[in-house]
């Protein structure tokens, strides 16, 4: 991929609002993720997306504007709040180049990203790192793009 000058990441966490059953949210995230996904696309940013233990968090790749201009609607957005932006700065590469929103939510390490803090009472900001869960996050994708891949190959084989 060519290099990207104007090449931003920003990663933020925030608390789930979205109210009701597990179903329900789980319908909500899967509308979060199929509106990201086209809104993205047309702007060019990438990015993946964690959610469990009642948090959200999120990698968003692309130039400064657009990611920008996301994040002001996404802060806006009631279906999650105390939202803490925890890095915004320039990056060398993405770490998503591939996915318009990927969703990493289902993966064991996804659900243990924020174990300790969903069992507490308080946000407690000082224990995330928004270099920490970019690497986690990042880790994460290239097991299941590995896992995907090898699905893929099981099938043809
Ligand atoms: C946790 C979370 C992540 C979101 N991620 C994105 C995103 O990556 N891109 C995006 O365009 N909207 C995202 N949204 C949705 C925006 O908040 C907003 O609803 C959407 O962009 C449509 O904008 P509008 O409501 O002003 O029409 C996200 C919302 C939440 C709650």
């Amino acid at each position: 991929m060519p290099p990207e000058p104007d090449l931003y990441r920003l990663v933020y966490c925030s608390r789930n609002r979205i109210l009701g059953s597990p179903q329900d949210v789980a319908a909500q995230v899967e509308a979060i993720l199929a509106t990201s996904r086209r809104l993205n696309a047309r702007v060019g940013i990438t990015g993946a997306l964690v959610f469990n233990a009642g948090m959200f968090a999120q990698v968003l790749e692309g130039a400064r504007d657009p990611v920008e201009v996301t994040m002001e609607r996404i802060l806006r957005d009631e279906r999650h709040g105390n939202i803490q932006v925890l890095a915004f700065e320039r990056a060398e590469a993405r770490g998503f180049p591939s996915w318009s929103m990927g969703y990493l939510g289902r993966s064991a390490e996804g659900q243990s990203l924020f174990a300790h803090i969903g069992e507490s009472t308080g946000f407690e900001a000082a224990r995330l790192d928004g270099e920490h869960i970019f690497n986690v996050m990042r880790a994460i994708a290239v097991e299941e793009e590995a896992a995907a891949a090898g699905r893929l190959q099981s099938r043809h084989a």
